[in-house]
């Protein structure tokens, strides 16, 4: 054993020379606050000072750390909050908060120096950029964290203070915050999937006889479905239980497995081949993954390509003809053209993980998911047992982006090895799954012809996009397109086009970001061809009442109203701004409940809903707090638990339309149960009776839920998809019955101005400023609204410029499946982030508040699309717009 001092105690670690210091710090001294996520040294989750200087510790052999002084996130604040975490408090310099200990590890380093040699200068964001590039945050919180090592440097928050708009976020930059990979119950055994090696085949027999021979194995378990069949690399065979992790992975590796490898086929244009080999024989059509959040419509299938694959596809009779004949008469105004998006891996930092127990026949597991509700109610179904016997806890979650919504293996394997083995499971996915099975934003193509009249008017808009899904269908990518830009005739047709690779998965505005893609930069095309400006151009087409007050926001700005033309620029470093506009649909969860008490003198607000790092516990503690004049931090909200009310889902950004109107209901009868027992009512004009109020009011407790009002329109606020005729109506029916989502009236929107520097000899693209509208109504939780608007505009960059998932086209396998080989954006990549909200649109709303999630991404990869074209006269067709393609677009120029 050897002797090290760890937040000033001593203590000794093992000198096994296998551990590893992150390992020991977490499991065997419980300081969960340093987070695993890639293992590898890529992201700096694990940071830990070392003789106080920061190392990753998921590097470090314990050995090394002999004799050494040790500090973790949670000895920072050992003697009051350091000012870098005061900064990240008051700032919101995070979301999910799982990459925050590393980053304030770093930053508290870089801070103590830097005042050592610097006093209170401000160090420029390149310096920080620079002192914190060894460290990725997927929430893209990375504008405030420059902006809160700055003013921390600079002095601002050496007196102490607590102030933060986000409730949690003490627990987060401390190290308290517990998600379900921290979670260790006495005796937890660590559970392991095992993968199929190969792209397609029928699994003819499982060995589990020399695994369950070996010591510490505690469970064996199948997750072959009834057919045996295994449709890509990764496909789920088994799992194994046992004491530790090594033995785990021991285990996993003895099982025998034989495989009738069958022919497979890779990827979007191999599949796509007449003669292709079948994913799926007619009879196992039901077993493909769902790539969406609504349920899938029926649609036709031949070979691998299914579709039209959604109830929203339409087709206007004069469409084809339109686009033919001016295509015949080489009408110059006729924009055609192909662009393509690569797969984006939705990387979150907490991996996809469950801890389940059986305490006797009753079931508790700890999920990091986005549905703590739903997944009770599909673990229930799946395995007969009442929801009275189920609980799904998730305190806190290390993001999701869409791809934890639903019941997921690791926790079907948690449970069933939990039940196997009469102990507590574990199972967490490493990132090598994370990065390659847990699901991902299709890539797609998308084949475009969009014709405007001499007059300017649009004539007709065609969009065919087929998605690269992997063994998944129902994609909605093209149909997306039907609540923008009207137009004389339209056709929107989607295909999914299934083959031997993992699915993919809901991702943030599922289908939104290529669809935008394609069609904005068409409408780019189209204002260069009609010499109109842009965002006149749209001011034109676009009827949307939202986007039209962003569009005149938009036109306003300095960086727009100074824009050059392509041709006026030259050198080996040019700059451009483009813009480019986006949607989603105002979703909410009908049956969502907030139940508000008084317990004791304190108001208690409590739904089962999760907050993974979309700051739904502040909204609802903003919400309660405005009501009754009191501090958000006075009010306890309990979420993240399936035995509180009834509560949506975060996905479709649909949760704060669905518990605010609740809360604000629940807070009239509350306020109504307070006022008839009270012995005097509040002053009017004054909330500060509410207090004394509270305080004496005795044990209350009243719930909501939002009437069913879809179909109820405040007068002049039209439904988006009745205006979509027919077919519109049948998806939103879809969505409500199948899905449990209803489609509210009105359109939340966004608009976005992004200026670039493009380096024409490396074909490098930096994004200098971003200018983002956003109209979602009022703002529940402001400072949280900016942050999630400024991390969507970051996952948006790394889209258009960065991340691509890269397979193996001969054996299926993953090729991106580490993050030093996925590019996320990190620190340096962060442009200046201008967020503009226009409040406005939502007043029929109860809380004027919908989701901001979606809507804030959908036009970052056009825009910049759009800049790059305005910047060096190439238009961009494929994402994601790396160096190499850039230079082959400018060598093709060239040529030409
Ligand atoms: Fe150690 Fe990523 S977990 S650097
Ligand atoms: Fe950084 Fe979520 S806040 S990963």
């Amino acid at each position: 054993m050897s002797a090290v001092t760890i937040n000033g105690r001593p203590e000794t670690l093992p000198d096994d020379p296998d551990s590893l210091l992150a390992d020991v710090l977490r499991d065997r001294l419980g300081l969960t606050g340093t987070k695993l996520v890639c293992g590898a040294g890529v992201c700096g989750a694990c940071t830990v000072l070392l003789d106080g200087v920061p190392v990753a510790s998921c590097l470090m052999p314990v050995k090394a750390a002999a004799g050494r002084t040790i500090t973790t996130v949670e000895g920072i604040a050992a003697t009051g909050l350091h000012p870098i975490q005061r900064a990240f408090m008051a700032l919101d310099a995070l979301q999910c908060g799982f990459c925050t200990p590393g980053f304030i590890v770093e930053a508290t380093a870089f801070h103590d120096n830097w005042r050592k040699a610097q006093g209170t200068t401000t160090p420029s964001r390149e310096e920080i950029g620079a002192a914190l590039s060894g460290h990725l945050c997927r929430c893209g919180a990375y504008d405030n964290i420059l902006r809160a090592v700055a003013e921390a440097c600079s002095g601002r928050f050496d007196a102490e203070t607590s102030a933060a708009p986000r409730v949690e976020a003490r627990d987060k930059v401390t190290g308290s915050a517990k998600y379900t990979v921290d979670i260790r119950h006495e005796g937890q055994l660590e559970g392991l999937i095992v993968r199929s090696a190969v792209a397609h085949g029928k699994i003819t027999s499982l060995d589990f006889a020399p695994s369950r021979a070996l010591p510490g194995v505690m469970a064996v378990i199948s997750l072959l479905g009834d057919d045996k069949m295994v449709r890509y690399v990764g496909d789920p065979v088994a799992a194994v239980a046992a004491r530790d992790h090594t033995t785990a992975r021991q285990a996993a590796a003895a099982i025998g497995i034989t495989y009738e490898e069958l022919p497979s086929v890779i990827g979007l244009d191999a599949a796509r081949k007449p003669d292709a080999p079948l994913v799926f024989e007619r009879s196992s059509r039901k077993k493909a993954a769902n790539v969406s959040e609504g349920s899938p419509a029926p649609a036709p299938w031949k070979q691998n390509v299914r579709g039209p694959s959604a109830a929203f596809s339409h087709k206007t009779k004069t469409v084809r003809g339109e686009i033919a004949s001016a295509a015949a008469a080489n009408d110059p105004l006729l924009i055609k053209g192909v662009f393509r998006t690569a797969g984006q891996s939705h990387s979150c930092l907490e991996p996809h993980a469950t801890v389940a127990r059986f305490d006797g026949d009753y079931l508790t597991v700890h999920v990091s998911t986005q549905a703590v509700f739903h997944v009770m109610e599909l673990i229930a179904k799946r395995y007969k047992l009442g929801h009275d016997k189920v609980r799904v806890i998730a305190d806190h979650v290390g993001g999701g982006f869409g791809s934890k919504g639903s019941l997921g293996v690791d926790t079907i394997a948690a449970i069933e090895l939990a039940r196997a083995a009469k102990a507590p499971v574990r199972v967490a996915l490493d990132r090598h799954d994370e990065l390659s099975v847990t699901g991902h934003r299709p890539g797609t193509e998308i084949d475009i012809a969009l014709l405007p009249s001499q007059a300017g008017e649009l004539k007709a808009v065609s969009l065919t996009a087929w998605s690269d899904n992997g063994a998944g269908v129902n994609s909605t990518i093209a149909a997306l397109a039907r609540l923008i830009y009207p137009a004389e005739a339209k056709a929107l047709t989607d295909f999914d086009v299934v083959s031997n690779l993992p699915p993919g998965a809901p991702f943030r505005g599922p289908g939104g970001p290529p669809m935008a893609f394609a069609l904005e930069q068409a409408v780019d095309e189209a204002a260069l061809r009609l010499q109109i400006d842009p965002i006149k151009l749209r001011q034109r087409w676009d009827t949307d009442p939202n986007r039209r007050r962003l569009y005149e926001w938009a036109a306003g700005l300095e960086a727009w109203r100074n824009v050059k033309p392509a041709s006026s620029k030259s050198g080996r470093y040019r700059r451009g701004v483009g813009v480019a506009s986006g949607y989603w649909l105002y979703l909410w969860q009908p049956g969502s409940k907030v139940e508000l008490a008084i317990k004791g003198g304190r108001l208690i607000a409590s739904t089962a809903i999760q907050d993974i790092g979309t700051g739904s516990r502040t909204v609802i503690a903003n919400t309660v707090a405005r009501e009754f004049g009191l501090d958000p931090h006075e009010v306890e909200v309990r979420i993240g638990d399936s035995i509180l009310p009834e509560g949506p889902g975060s996905g479709g950004s649909r949760t704060t339309a669905s518990v605010v109107p609740p809360t604000l209901l629940a807070i009239q009868k509350l306020k109504g149960v307070i006022e008839s027992n009270a012995k005097r009512k509040p002053l009017p004009g004054s909330n500060a009776p509410w207090r004394e109020l509270l305080a004496t009011s005795g044990d209350i407790s009243v719930s909501a839920t939002r009437p069913e009002d879809s179909r109820h329109l405040a007068p002049g606020v039209r439904s988006p998809l009745k205006e979509a005729g027919f077919m519109g109506a049948i998806f939103g029916w879809m969505l409500r019955r199948f899905s449990n989502l209803a489609v509210g009236s009105g359109v939340p929107s966004s608009v976005q101005v992004i200026e670039v520097e493009v380096d024409t000899w490396l074909g490098h693209v930096r994004v200098l400023n971003v200018h983002t509208g956003i109209a979602v109504g009022k703002l529940a939780a402001p400072a949280l609204a900016r942050s999630q608007a400024a991390g969507s505009v970051i996952q948006g960059i790394g889209y258009a410029l960065y991340e691509g998932r890269e397979v193996d086209p001969l054996r299926g396998h993953i090729l991106t499946a580490g993050l030093e080989d996925y590019r996320i954006p990190g620190i340096a990549d962060t442009p200046n982030i201008d967020v503009h909200f226009d409040e406005a649109g939502f007043d029929h709303v109860l809380g004027g508040s919908v989701g901001i999630g979606e809507v804030a991404t959908v036009p970052t990869s056009p825009a910049v699309a759009n800049a790059i074209r305005n910047a060096i006269g190439v238009r961009a067709n494929a994402l994601p717009i790396r160096p190499d393609r850039l230079v082959a677009l400018l060598n093709q120029r060239s040529v030409a």
